[in-house]
């Protein structure tokens, strides 16, 4: 059993952990305290895309918290974003300053704000002027080198932020190699604020070490090991539970329910669970014949129908 009260995030990922996808694993799997919404782009002109607002909306999100995420490089466009969704009610916004794809980190956004010591400052200035809401920050340990962060830790360190989640690896490393946790530790140590961890908390095992080598960390992201293994939080908060097959297909059906209320096509659908079933066949070891069989599926319900048939 857990001493400390550890608070637990769902990682965003965007084409993932949409609305739908948080309510459907809150009901069947539980665990979380928040989400954090995948990123909204703010485009040109104080515009974003409609769909990424809409899901925010208060009747998709009852089921967990969620903090929404927006990614921009301009300030008003920024606080334009945020402004409505504070009107929209949420209290606290996410920044992204840790996305690695070359289409943001390579123009300036994402990830590609860690070098842009000016920039970042007056663009918080200017947000933390204008906006109404509490902020966040999400980023990476660097952009090509680990320990890049540590200059902007001077920005952040003079502006009020509710918290910064750090995934210790570079923006080069993508997801790949391993993470940094002597950089994430520079990085806490030199932080005034708040600190989530975020990154590679794959197993109960992987968390306890990441426990003791942060002691003074009790906020936790989890991503991709959830999709591997719903059962996660469950084992690392040391709750009875039993490996059930019928609450996995639950989960399935529950979130093809909720896209359909949603009025998502079913091509997207397909797409949607698609992914999560690739995760589920690796954190599973669904045979390589059935993951086959998930790529050929050319229709949801046959797709649902192949992975209640697989027995592990
Ligand atoms: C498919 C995918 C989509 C992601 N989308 C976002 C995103 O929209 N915003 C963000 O800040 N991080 C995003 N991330 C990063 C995750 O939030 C998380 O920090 C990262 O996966 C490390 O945690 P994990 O090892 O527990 O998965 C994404 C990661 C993946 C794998």
């Amino acid at each position: 059993m857990m001493k400390t009260k550890h608070t637990f995030y769902m990682a965003p990922m965007l084409g993932i952990t949409d609305s739908c996808f948080r309510s459907a694993f809150t009901q069947c799997f539980g665990g979380f305290d928040l989400g954090i919404s995948p990123f909204i782009r703010t485009l040109q002109g104080r515009r974003y895309k409609a769909s990424s607002v809409n899901d925010l909306h208060d009747q998709y999100n009852n089921e967990l918290i969620v903090q929404p995420q927006i990614m921009s490089n301009q300030a008003d466009d920024f606080v334009h974003l945020a402004s409505h969704l504070f009107d929209m009610g949420y209290h606290t916004i996410n920044f992204n300053m840790g996305c690695p794809v070359p289409t943001a980190a390579g123009r300036a956004r994402g990830a590609g704000l860690i070098k842009e010591l000016d920039r970042v400052d007056r663009l918080l200035d200017h947000v933390f002027e204008n906006i109404p809401n509490r902020l966040s920050v999400k980023t990476r340990i660097g952009l090509d080198h680990d320990n890049e962060l540590l200059p902007m830790i001077k920005v952040f360190n003079r502006y009020p932020l509710h918290e910064v989640m750090i995934h210790p690896r570079t923006a080069k490393q993508k997801y790949n190699g391993s993470v940094n946790h002597d950089a994430f530790h520079s990085a806490c140590k030199a932080l005034d604020h708040q600190v989530v961890y975020s990154g590679d908390l794959f197993s109960k095992e992987a968390f306890d070490h990441a426990v003791k080598r942060h002691p003074y960390i009790n906020k936790w992201m989890f991503g991709r090991g959830i999709l591997w293994d719903p059962y996660l939080l469950q084992k690392i908060r040391g709750e009875n539970f039993s490996l059930n097959p019928a609450q996995k297909n639950e989960f399935l059906l529950s979130l093809v329910d909720l896209y359909r209320r949603k009025g998502l096509s079913d091509h997207i659908i397909l797409t949607k669970i698609k992914t999560i079933l690739f995760y589920f066949g690796v954190g599973f070891g669904y045979p390589r014949s059935v993951i086959r069989g998930f790529r050929k599926s050319r229709k949801v319900d046959d797709l649902l129908r192949l992975s209640m048939n697989v027995v592990y």
